[in-house]
């Protein structure tokens, strides 16, 4: 069992309650976007712990970045390739959502891009969620 798997899995549940509590926020701007962009930040930070949680204890394995970009070529149809699809959507979607969401703030302009693009985001990251565990239950369980 790779217990920096175990911390990066935790890291995700709590963002996945947080996006949740901020999302309850939403009609409060200023803590709204702050939840939000807070989240952001950690889950981009989670994903380094990944790539080094990947590596293995003695940087043994390839890094998860490394992984991912050999199971695309190798097994495009895969648990793995989609993780790595709604992932990398939930991020585009976490950008488009600052630039959306300051805009909305400044000028109250794109509110509907705004709610169309959290619809995007919550599917993709709660896929990504859900995924997360998958792929990575044989390294928590130690199978
Ligand atoms: C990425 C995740 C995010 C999701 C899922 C999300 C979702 C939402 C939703 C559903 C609303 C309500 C829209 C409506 O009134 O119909 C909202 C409002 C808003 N969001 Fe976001 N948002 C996210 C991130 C952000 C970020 C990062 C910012 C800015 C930095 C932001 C700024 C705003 C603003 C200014 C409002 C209007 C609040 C008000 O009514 O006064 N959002 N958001």
């Amino acid at each position: 069992m790779s217990s920096l798997v175990v911390v990066a899995l935790a890291i995700n549940v709590l963002v996945v309650g947080g996006l949740a509590y901020g999302l309850s926020r939403r009609r409060e701007a200023a803590i709204h976007m702050k939840i939000m962009t807070t989240c952001f930040v950690v889950d981009l930070l989670n994903v380094i712990l990944v790539e080094v949680a990947a590596r293995g204890p003695g940087g043994e394995s390839p890094g998860a970045v490394e992984q991912g970009l050999k199971s695309f070529w190798n097994d495009p149809v895969s648990l793995l390739n989609f993780h790595i699809a709604v992932s990398v959507i939930s991020i585009v979607c976490y950008i488009i959502a600052i630039r959306v969401g300051r805009r909305l703030f400044r000028t109250g302009e794109g509110r509907g891009l705004h709610r169309k693009n959290a619809l995007v985001f919550i599917v993709t990251r709660l896929a990504s969620f859900v995924t997360s565990i998958m792929v990575s239950w044989p390294k928590i369980s130690g199978s």
